[in-house]
């Protein structure tokens, strides 16, 4: 089996933030894999925008150094990094002034007015409307530009309508592109085909078979040095606005009509709109917040929260776990338990859907006990798909049962390289497929079910409990769902 590269239409990328953390890390990696593809075509440029002044020159620089940071040495060819690099321009442009915007245009307009523009805001998101509107203002988007936005899209239900409202005055719904990178995911994409070019899960598929449903995205990592950013935030606005409950939203959704962008994302609405609402009434008995103390993590000493933020106090939580529910048809009475935290025992991100008991066992207790069988969707690391059985064990010895898995891991079986979800969601941008982006309407539901949980949070003082760094998290956590007779799954 190998991948299928289908080149893209000439482009130019324009990364405000151009010499930023996103675009050092994961934006330049990613086009330079696409780069050594054969995906990108002759001529399509990459060019880097902020207020810092570089030439040509020093972008290029910039980029070698992200190359040789993070693509790795088994990719890199002089030849395939040159010829990258050589794709690199760099202008200095100021989002609150004049500078900068008669440069960049004039170096935009040398490919004409044919070629497709991608305008990524790699800022924060208090520069997006500015962004927007001088694009427009100095006559740089023209029929065939997108606007790719980084998350967050908004603090809150308010401040969020207010981003999409300014960026809405300047762009047609169907240029903007809301970036989730998980959407991106080898796994999550898998998900789709999963449930919906096999015939074997739809008809489980729900409560009658579906006894609860667990999604963890667990991170061994701090604060890296995003200090300013994360303490406003916290894990309920990094992560469960949007990641993961993306991830619920999959899961969760009816079959779309075909796999187009508004088919899908009017289901994924769907969803979000029967999240059973929390606040102040059931606050403490849904939610766990927490935030990592001294410990250990990837094998050293770590500090505490508080010592990485350099401050006395902080409220902000690292770590979060929810019981939700979907009020549908479909999911009424199927618990949806999801966590996420920082310097947690390991980086692990997984789906888990597990089966009802079956109704009677024939077996008598020599044969051991049935487990539930599990469906296990694996995004990182290791990804790859397994469906826990129970069989019966080989060789003599009478009837004795074991719960083993089919496993599908997806580097071994298809010996391709798994790669990084900004590659398809960059090239789709360009492609203009919005299938893996957020729309307007679901980025405010999501926000929706959030806002009641950060006001209950709130109104009832419910403050981040303590965990050592290095452990799973509270251990309010695992009450949480073990009261319900229900245990976190343990990754093997
Ligand atoms: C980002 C969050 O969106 O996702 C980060 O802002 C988090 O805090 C990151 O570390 C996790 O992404 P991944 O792909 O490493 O799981």
């Amino acid at each position: 089996m190998s991948s299928q590269i289908i080149p893209v239409e000439c482009f130019d990328y324009i990364v405000f933030g151009g010499n930023g953390d996103l675009a050092e890390r994961k934006l330049l990696p990613a086009l330079y894999h696409r780069d050594l593809d054969g995906q990108i075509p002759p001529g399509a440029r990459i060019i880097g925008a902020s207020r810092t002044p570089f030439t040509d020159e020093e972008y290029r620089a910039f980029g070698r150094e992200a190359l040789n940071s993070f693509v790795g040495e088994a990719h890199r060819t002089e030849e395939a990094v040159e010829r990258f690099l050589s794709r690199l321009y760099y202008r200095q442009v100021d989002a609150r002034s004049e500078t900068g915007w008669a440069e960049l245009k004039s170096l935009l307009d040398e490919a004409g007015q044919d070629r497709i523009r991608a305008f990524y805001l790699a800022v924060s998101p208090s520069l997006f409307g500015d962004l927007a509107s001088s694009v427009k203002r100095h006559g740089l988007a023209h029929e065939k530009t997108r606007i790719v936005v980084e998350k967050p899209v908004g603090r809150d239900l308010a401040s969020a309508k207010a981003l999409n409202a300014l960026i809405g005055e300047h762009f047609d719904e169907s240029q903007v592109f809301r970036i989730d990178h998980y959407l991106g995911k080898e796994t999550v994409q898998n998900l789709m085909a999963l449930r919906f070019a096999n015939m074997l899960y739809e008809p489980l598929w729900n409560s009658a078979y579906v006894d609860h449903v667990q999604i963890t995205v667990a991170e061994s990592v701090g604060l890296e040095g995003r200090a300013g950013y994360y303490d406003k935030a916290g894990a309920l606005r990094d992560m469960v606005q949007n990641h993961i409950l993306q991830l619920v939203c999959l899961v969760a959704l009816e079959p779309p009509s075909a796999m187009d962008a508004d088919a899908l994302r009017d289901e994924k609405l769907k969803i979000l709109r029967s999240l059973k609402r929390i606040d102040e009434s059931n606050i403490e008995h849904l939610t766990v917040r927490g935030q990592y103390k001294a410990g250990a993590s990837n094998g050293g000493a770590v500090k505490g929260y508080l010592e990485d933020l350099g401050e006395p106090t902080s409220d902000t939580e690292t770590f979060v776990a929810i019981k939700a529910e979907i009020n549908n048809w479909r999911w009424a009475g199927v618990p949806f338990y999801i966590r996420t935290g920082k310097r947690l025992s390991e980086r692990m991100s997984e789906i888990v859907v597990t089966f009802r008991p079956i109704p009677h066992s024939i077996f008598d207790n020599a044969a051991g006990h049935v487990q539930q069988n599990q469906l296990v969707m694996r995004l990182q690391p290791d990804e790859g798909v397994k469906q826990w059985l129970m069989i019966k064990d080989p060789g003599p010895g009478g009837m004795r049962l074991r719960h083993v898995p089919l496993d599908m891991s997806f580097a071994e079986s298809f010996h391709v390289r798994n790669p990084d979800a900004y590659e398809r969601l960059l090239m789709d941008v360009i492609r203009g497929n919005q299938t893996l982006f957020m729309r307007r309407d679901e980025v405010e539901a999501a926000w929706e079910w959030v806002d009641p949980i950060l006001k209950a949070w709130d109104a009832r003082a419910v403050r981040p409990q303590g965990y050592t760094s290095g452990t799973w998290g509270p251990s309010s956590s695992i009450a949480l769902i073990e009261r319900d007779g229900r245990t976190w799954h343990e990754p093997d």
